[in-house]
């Protein structure tokens, strides 16, 4: 496809709710429709980035800034930029759509019970027992959004599901061309 146009996709959702793992499902989907595509994952961008941030209100505030200032430089360019960090605050979830032409929120729902069974990566027991102090949904905030787009819940939907949703909210909306077929 040669004009594109270029859109964030801002994904926001506590850590494990399945904001990377849908990003990653995504890429060759919107690849194969010819789509430029970028990833800002937040574990990834807190290692080069916004390496030494912690996670105070501030310098998730910062690394979220961050995030969207390169988003913004992207989608620009005609990429279609999907942001993958929890991004709690609302504030500057909206200050980062105002800086955006295009910007799609999708809400990564799941409820603590479920993520603190799941324990991917061990920290909400960490958070828990108090060995991790302000652990998002725990010992910190989380805003749940108010105006997303798109909202996929994880512990509803399989991920296959929540793909399809997002596919088919893009294709209606115009954003991305439907998928060939496959023999063509
Ligand atoms: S954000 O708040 O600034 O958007 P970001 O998505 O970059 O967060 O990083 C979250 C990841 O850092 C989590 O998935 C988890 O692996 C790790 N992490 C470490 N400490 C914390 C914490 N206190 N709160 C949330 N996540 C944490």
């Amino acid at each position: 496809m040669t004009n594109q146009k270029g859109f964030c996709l801002w994904f926001t959702g506590l850590s494990g709710s399945g904001k990377s793992t849908l990003s990653r499902m995504l890429e060759p989907e919107l690849r194969k429709r010819g789509c430029k595509v970028e990833i800002l994952d937040g574990d990834e961008v807190r290692e080069n980035l916004s390496k030494g941030l912690g996670f105070s209100k501030e310098d998730r505030d910062t690394n979220i800034r961050r995030i969207g200032y390169v988003a913004k430089l992207l989608s620009r360019n005609g990429a279609i930029v999907m942001t993958a960090a929890i991004s709690p605050y609302a504030e500057v979830r909206r200050q980062c759509r105002g800086m955006m032409g295009s910007f799609v929120e999708v809400y990564a729902e799941c409820s603590i019970e479920e993520l603190t069974r799941r324990d991917v990566k061990g920290l909400y027991a960490k958070a828990l027992s108090g060995e991790i102090k302000n652990f998002t949904g725990i010992s910190d905030p989380y805003e749940v959004p108010e105006h997303a787009e798109i909202t996929v819940n994880s512990e509803s939907q399989d991920p296959e599901e929540s793909l399809k949703e997002i596919l088919g909210y893009l294709e209606t909306n115009g954003l991305i061309p439907a998928a060939a077929p496959a023999n063509a």
